[in-house]
């Protein structure tokens, strides 16, 4: 009998999308110029993503901390992601994009829960590449809910205790079943985690521009995987070990 195909190789790029108030401050204009300039800078890493044959890119659109922000600021980031959703999903669908969200859901606006639950049960089965939006998302949040949803399977005896390992905490986590991310790039200069992929990023290798993130263009990400493909994983282990 032949043998079964090598799974096939992933490349899981994520992005922390910073600086949009920034570019709009130097350009006087409101905050909510930046987002907006910002979500042409999203059509543009999807596009790179397809062409430099990365096959999960997530991008941390929303954090939880950012409900802190002015309410009109929300607003405004929240209408926009509802035009995006609403405008962008024949083309992805097209493109065999698939669409998931991670993140504290039920946090958002209730016709924004339904367009992602229509986009995510639209997009299920396309395979060239998986974008996954992290929307009032936060890894700390992420991690608790994953212990309270153990606490809740052990309480209910549909686990043991002692048969929790990493990979089944792994199958409680928003990502459960994406491959971990391999690149994590952040722009705007700002070199921090900022509560994105806490559990995930693990191994990740971090590239950090100093581009605005409305300015990124396809060259930056390019540029990114360049660099991630001279670096030395080692995963812990000797030189050429890993
Ligand atoms: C990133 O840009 C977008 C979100 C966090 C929603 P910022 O809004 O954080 O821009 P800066 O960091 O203030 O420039
Ligand atoms: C991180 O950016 C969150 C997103 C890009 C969505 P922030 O601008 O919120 O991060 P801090 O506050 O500078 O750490
Ligand atoms: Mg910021």
């Amino acid at each position: 009998m032949a043998e079964a195909d090598p799974a096939p190789s992933t490349l899981h790029v994520a992005i922390i999308m910073d600086g949009n108030g920034r570019w709009a401050a130097a350009r006087n204009l409101p905050r909510t110029m930046g987002h907006r300039a910002g979500m042409e800078a999203v059509r543009r890493a999807i596009k790179a993503a397809r062409e430099l044959s990365v096959t999960h890119l997530t991008l941390y659109s929303f954090s939880s901390e950012n409900w802190r922000r002015p309410v009109t600021e929300v607003n405004e980031l929240m209408r926009l992601l509802r035009y995006y959703l609403r405008s962008e999903l024949a083309s992805l669908h097209k493109e065999g994009i698939r669409v998931r969200v991670i993140g504290e859901r039920k946090k958002l606006p209730a016709d924004i829960i339904d367009l992602i639950t229509h986009t995510e049960e639209l997009t299920q089965d396309n395979k060239e590449l998986t974008l996954t939006l992290a929307l009032s998302y936060g890894g700390r949040q992420e991690i608790t809910a994953a212990a309270r949803g153990l606490a809740k399977a052990v309480e209910r005896g549909q686990l043991q205790a002692d048969a929790i390992d990493e990979h089944v905490m792994q199958s409680f986590l928003f990502t459960g079943g994406m491959p971990d991310p391999d690149l994590v790039i952040r722009t705007s200069g700002e070199k921090r985690i900022s509560n994105f992929l806490l559990w995930q990023s693990a191994y990740a290798e971090f590239v950090f521009l100093d581009v605005l993130w409305p300015d990124f263009e396809i060259a930056h990400m390019s540029e990114a995987i360049a660099e991630f493909k001279r670096r030395d994983r080692r995963y812990g282990a000797t030189v050429g070990q890993a």
